[in-house]
């Protein structure tokens, strides 16, 4: 797929098919990403790609504590914006065009839970992507290389047909990963990314994230 349309096509998929996806398929698309950029390349990134009887026991631990209130315990800030802020206000909107999406009112609070839980369940994806890195780096260095990381993840996914969602949600318990996923002590847990075939009759699929005009956010100089 040309890298005009993929970048144009991506978006986050909260609806998968049961479909497996093969892990030859994933072991490519995560050689493609290991081609991303790094700072003198370092390739901060490590990868624990979960499916089957494992992510389901994830998934379920997830779930359980979400539901039992125990408070999310990311190994980075994640959500720290000003309420009266723009960026509040796109993560509303956001929420509101899921919510009308998927018929949740917003006083219908066990919907919500339900859509809540979702996100914790990644989406019920078929397979799953934890990245981490190693502890001895800076907290906030590697995180650029991860991004660039996880967009190439993202785009090349499509040109297999493949759909996905980073997600701040599905690494919000980290101590669920350390115990069902291995994933030692010694490496900062980042994101995770939901991954498989989207379901496209799934409503929230039907999503269409809006973008601030660029003349709003970039400063042109010495142009006539
Ligand atoms: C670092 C990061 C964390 C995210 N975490 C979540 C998440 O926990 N749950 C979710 O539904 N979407 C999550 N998203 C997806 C964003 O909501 C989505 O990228 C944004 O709304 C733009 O929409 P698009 O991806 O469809 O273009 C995350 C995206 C990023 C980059």
């Amino acid at each position: 797929m040309d890298v005009i349309e993929a970048v144009k096509r991506r978006k986050s998929i909260r609806g998968y098919k049961p479909d497996p996806v093969p892990k030859e398929v994933l072991g490519e698309i995560l050689e493609l990403a290991s081609r991303a950029p790094s700072a003198m390349n370092t390739q901060p990134w490590e990868f624990t790609v979960l499916t089957g009887d494992v992510l389901e026991i994830v998934r379920r631990n997830n779930v359980a504590l979400l539901n039992s209130g125990a408070p999310p315990n990311p190994e980075h800030v994640v959500v720290n914006w000003p309420k009266e802020s723009i960026y509040r206000q796109r993560q509303v909107d956001l929420a509101k065009q899921l919510f009308q999406l998927m018929d949740i009112p917003r006083e219908d609070k066990e919907k919500r839970a339900k859509w809540l839980e979702r996100g914790f369940r990644y989406f019920d994806a078929p397979a799953v992507i934890i990245i981490s890195t190693d502890r001895c780096l800076s907290e906030s260095g590697p995180l650029l290389d991860i991004g660039a990381a996880i967009q190439t993840i993202c785009l090349t996914a499509l040109h297999v047909g493949l759909g996905t969602c980073i997600e701040d949600q599905g690494v919000a318990y980290p101590e669920v990963l350390r115990k069902y996923a291995q994933i030692p002590e010694s490496k900062r847990i980042i994101a995770a990314i939901a991954i498989g075939y989207p379901d496209w009759d799934f409503p929230a699929n039907k999503v269409d994230t809006e973008r601030e005009p660029i003349r709003n956010v970039t400063t042109w100089l010495g142009f006539d």
